[in-house]
């Protein structure tokens, strides 16, 4: 400490401190938090450094993020940031924080959109942006067009993309890629000379039934509420999505929706219904169903036998 009413305290004290508070207030991961906080008041990791001292001006930031996280306000809105695949995507309140289950639906985007030359990728429910920033950044040559209903969302996707073309987010845009945000319901604002050759559709949409609410950790609801509920039973975005879908995609375009792994076996059935193929469901990292893949019909290829039947990949 720098005064001399205070007995010096080290990085490792006030980092088990922490720990302490926020276990007792039911944060569920408090060693990680701790150590985040510790990083984001201080400037050093507690792990690394935890003999440095704590000087009083930090020992006060920590003091000031650790009630803000022990009245469960979620760590990424705290800090300012969070990790998503390997970039650093800004967080803001009002704007759903990106989860790392969503890793794997930007992940496959990438994959499937890097199939293609120079792709036309469709991110409806953009949210943060941050699967959108990824495919900026991983995607040579793509065109991203991402939506949100919610003007604050639109925002931080302009910030996130915008971080990215800076190369300030850990990874700069990939060579000929370019990304736009337009505010608007699902793919209404998608320029309507778009239709019928979108390579990839990917989103994130609302998908939790209005019910789930009562479950939910104090975290999650400084969620805005659109970005989580899907109307009262939860699946009114994503039926409408896959409604729309094929109407998008380009023959063999393919379509990736993160999906409440509930309801995955109904999600198979309407994608084959919606007309598209080879529907398939993708685990996350926990083994849950998270994501459902399919892909629009190409005349120009024959059916594989596979085809229109649902299978776990
Ligand atoms: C679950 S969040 C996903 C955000 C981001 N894609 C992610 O994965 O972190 C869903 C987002 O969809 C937006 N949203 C909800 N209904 C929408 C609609 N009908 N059209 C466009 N966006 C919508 C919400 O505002 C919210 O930002």
């Amino acid at each position: 400490v720098t005064t001399s009413t205070r007995v010096p305290t080290t990085l490792g004290r006030v980092t088990v401190e922490a720990e302490q508070r926020l276990a007792a207030a039911g944060v569920l991961t408090p060693r990680v938090d701790a150590r985040w906080l510790v990083m984001h008041a201080c400037g050093v990791d507690p792990w690394r450094f935890p003999d440095a001292w704590v000087d009083a001006e930090a020992a006060r930031r920590l003091d000031d993020v650790l009630r803000r996280r022990v009245a469960r306000e979620p760590l990424q809105l705290v800090v300012g940031d969070t990790g998503f695949c390997d970039l650093t995507v800004r967080c803001r309140a009002g704007v759903f924080v990106p989860r790392p289950e969503t890793e794997v639906l930007a992940m496959r985007a990438v994959e499937a959109a890097n199939r293609h030359d120079a792709p036309l990728i469709v991110e409806p429910c953009t949210g943060s942006g941050a699967v959108a920033a990824v495919l900026l950044a991983h995607v040579p040559g793509a065109h991203v067009v991402a939506t949100d209903v919610d003007p604050a969302a639109v925002a931080l996707a302009e910030e996130n993309l915008a971080r990215v073309r800076a190369g300030t987010s850990g990874r700069p845009a990939a060579r000929g890629a370019s990304a736009q945000v337009r505010l608007g319901d699902l793919l209404t604002p998608v320029p309507p000379d778009l239709r019928g050759h979108v390579d990839v559709l990917v989103a994130n949409p609302p998908y939790l039934p209005v019910s789930d609410a009562r479950q939910w950790e104090p975290e999650v609801h400084h969620d805005p509420p659109t970005a989580l509920v899907g109307g009262p039973d939860g699946h009114e975005v994503v039926d409408r999505l896959l409604a729309e879908a094929g109407s998008w995609l380009a023959p063999g375009g393919t379509l990736l929706v993160e999906i409440d792994a509930r309801r995955a076996p109904a999600a198979l059935k309407q994608a084959t219904t919606a007309g598209l193929l080879d529907a398939q469901l993708v685990d996350d990292l926990t083994g849950a169903p998270r994501v459902l893949r399919a892909r629009m019909p190409d005349p120009s290829v024959p059916n594989r036998a596979r085809a229109d039947r649902g299978v776990r990949s």
